[in-house]
């Protein structure tokens, strides 16, 4: 990191602290300065960052230290296709899945779009026979995505029943067929490498389901969903079905392309394009307006002020919203996958806190679960609420006048606390939240807020000096529980080789 950079930094954890109550009295003008409602394909979200201790001269620090940083240029150039993700020689190309990145590349995911809808349409039509179910077998950004997307959009869906398997735990498995007809059921392998031991163990006995389910030809009912083609091929499954993606689109950013297969069976393929075109409508947000006004970047300040300043380990998020509640799985991948790195792209040590760690819930169950502890623990957590202006059912409106009011009373709370004589029924306040309101939980919507999610990351990742688009970090486990089938338990250190004999393996 540059000494210009560093001393920034400096500079913003000396800055004075005041409480969330004495901004409010000082500044009438807060919540024009960080609360936004940012207009996006046809329906606007309201980002509310005014609970955080941001205050106008923290956010001109912030603002120079992503000059110091080069924000604006690493995000034209991430945004224009350049080879950003610099340890794995590539580019990062999600947006281009949206219309926005280097010409080729942005035709090219078009024309991989189209291919899949066309798919989509040919199951419509029965060319594939009676199919009802669609079995997603991937596992972390190759079902994650998809997982969260069909559980918030696809409830009332009546087209097709879909299950997203990704343990190896053969009991996943078994949930998942319990309820399908291995006629009529089609399988959808996503792996992006085609590697993955877990994605093909769980694929190869899905087969055998079928067979044993009286299906002659289950390889005829199976579609990759892959950026390694010529894998998927060599593993039996026939061209035509598969759909491929770029190797530039990272696993955990790739919902927006064939990985989001189901996603396109459940809501047919204008919901699929209305769910892109919405994070479409986040990307030229990120891609134009001013930092201080800029949602991923202005939230980006605030994770890193509690981070990196307030010292602050976590980070909680609580959808208030039942359909949102995979939001938290998602986020977790997204940000701690991304950024959980302690050195910067250059190999240079970071220096200082990574990511903090992302967890959550759903509202207003967490409530009466953890909340405990966000109001009187002696952990500072900023936390982030999430929640939909409409309700999705047709139950009496108090339920989710009841869920609205619940979310903001836990943000006021937080931030107001309560003194009291007695130290048990006190709460001390100040304590941080910021809440995005979307409008209704809908495809355009939804779009936008994963994007938002995604480019804060890469904001977080900028302004700290770390490529969020690599992974090294998970390969170590993976080597050596391939290699534990093959060796001896003699050859780990005694806790494992005790675990090994203790579970007969
Ligand atoms: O183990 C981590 C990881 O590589 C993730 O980054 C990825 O989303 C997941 O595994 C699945 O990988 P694949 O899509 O190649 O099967």
């Amino acid at each position: 990191m540059s000494d210009q950079a560093d001393a920034i930094w400096q500079s913003i954890a000396n800055s004075p602290r005041q409480t969330l109550s004495a901004l409010f009295e000082q500044d009438p003008e807060r919540l024009s300065l960080l609360a936004h409602r940012i207009p996006l394909a046809g329906t606007d979200i309201l980002f509310d960052f005014s609970k955080t201790h941001l205050d106008s001269a923290l956010l001109a620090q912030f603002e120079q230290l992503a000059g110091a940083m080069h924000l604006a240029g690493m995000r034209d150039q991430f945004l224009s296709g350049a080879k950003i993700n610099s340890s794995e020689d590539r580019s990062a190309e999600h947006p281009a899945e949206r219309g926005m990145g280097a010409v080729d590349s942005v035709e090219s995911a078009n024309s991989l779009h189209a291919r899949m809808a066309a798919l989509v349409d040919a199951i419509d039509q029965g060319v594939f026979g009676e199919i009802k179910h669609v079995l997603h077998i991937g596992i972390g950004g190759s079902a994650l995505g998809p997982k969260l997307v069909i559980d918030a959009l696809c409830r009332d869906s009546d087209r097709y029943d879909i299950a997203v398997v990704a343990n190896v735990d053969g009991e996943a498995l078994s949930e998942a067929v319990a309820k399908f007809d291995p006629a009529r059921t089609l399988v959808a392998i996503a792996s992006k490498t085609f590697t993955t031991t877990e994605t093909l163990m769980n694929a190869t006995s899905a087969i055998e389901w079928m067979r044993e389910g009286g299906v002659e030809d289950p390889y005829g009912q199976l579609v990759a969903l892959t950026a390694a083609p010529d894998k998927a091929a060599e593993w039996g499954i026939d061209e035509t079905r598969i759909l491929p993606f770029s190797e530039t689109v990272g696993g955990r950013y790739s919902v927006w392309s064939s990985i989001g297969f189901p996603v396109a069976m459940a809501l047919g393929n204008d919901g699929f394009a209305a769910f892109r075109e919405g994070a479409a409508a986040m990307d030229a947000h990120f891609a134009s307006a001013p930092f201080a006004r800029n949602m991923p970047v202005l939230a980006a300040f605030a994770d890193l002020y509690y981070a990196q300043v307030r010292g602050c380990q976590t980070r909680a998020v609580f959808a208030y919203d039942e359909r949102m509640r995979l939001l938290p799985d998602y986020l977790q991948q997204l940000e701690m996958e991304s950024n959980g790195k302690a050195v910067r792209r250059d190999g240079t040590a970071l220096g200082r806190p990574s990511a903090p760690v992302t967890w959550g819930g759903v509202g207003t169950d967490a409530q009466h679960a953890v909340f405990q502890l966000l109001h009187q623990g002696t952990h500072l957590i900023p936390v982030e609420f999430i929640a939909a202006r409409l309700a999705g059912h047709e139950f009496d409106e108090a339920h989710h006048r009841a869920l609205l009011t619940n979310c903001f009373a836990q943000g006021a709370a937080l931030m107001q606390g309560k003194a009291s004589d007695d130290p048990q029924r006190s709460y001390p306040g100040d304590r941080p939240s910021a809440t995005i309101l979307i409008d209704s939980v809908d495809p355009q919507s939804l779009g936008a807020l994963i994007a938002f999610y995604e480019h804060r990351t890469f904001a977080n990742a900028m302004l700290l000096g770390i490529n969020p688009f690599d992974q090294f970090g998970v390969e170590l486990g993976k080597e050596i529980a391939k290699s534990m089938g093959n060796r001896q338990s003699g050859d780990f250190d005694p806790s494992t080789a005790a675990l090994i004999d203790a579970a007969g393996l």
